[in-house]
């Protein structure tokens, strides 16, 4: 199976993804990893010598889409947004369809939609005085967040956490859960 990556940030998904394609836990190449700003993760995709691109968002989000899309082609098996940051839209959701997903740092549909990502989302979670939060991988569509869930898996929250504390504890379920669902998806 071939796959694209999207990614905005520090990468540690998309760690988690090369680091279970090369010991063997996913059956898949990763073919490109694509941001749409310098981040740390295309440091990490070149230190193990996946084509990178970083491509700069300031045009329209069509525009965006629209390169990605003329740089993979129509062929691959599945696009992973891990904190990807633009929204995709126009044809590539219609090539693409059912064929991308995304993983986001709350239990979704609760803390969901635009200006929720990174860790506005658990400082709203803690602001909710939620008992519990988690992480979900969804299938992407043209609205924000609303896809199908693939999986979604809990995380307790505890007396005294921070946003980063629990950004933190949800990011090692986010690790597992991606790479779980990927399989889950290109298993069919
Ligand atoms: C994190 O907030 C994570 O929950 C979300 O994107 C952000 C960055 O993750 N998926 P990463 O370390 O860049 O993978």
């Amino acid at each position: 199976h071939k796959i694209a990556v999207l990614v905005s940030g520090n990468g540690s998904n998309l760690q988690a993804i090369i680091d279970a394609v090369e010991d063997g836990r996913l059956d898949c190449s990763i073919e490109y990893v694509i941001a749409d700003r310098k981040c740390y993760a295309i440091e990490r995709a070149k230190k193990h010598g996946i084509k990178t691109f970083v491509l700069d968002r300031t045009g329209f989000k069509e525009e965006l889409s629209q390169r990605i899309l003329e740089i993979i082609g129509d062929d691959l098996d599945l696009i992973v947004l891990v904190g990807f940051l633009s929204i995709l839209d126009g044809e590539i959701l219609n090539v693409y369809k059912g064929k991308i997903i995304n993983i986001h740092p709350s239990l979704l549909p609760k803390f969901s939609g635009k200006g929720m990502y990174g860790i506005k989302v658990h400082e709203a979670v803690l602001k909710a005085k939620e008992e519990e939060t988690g992480c979900t991988v969804h299938f992407v569509t043209g609205e924000v967040d609303a896809g199908k869930v693939i999986l979604r898996e809990r995380v307790p929250i505890y007396d005294g956490d921070t946003p980063e504390k629990l950004a933190n504890r949800v990011l090692i379920v986010e690790h597992r859960i991606i790479v779980d669902a990927i399989n889950k998806v290109l298993e069919g």
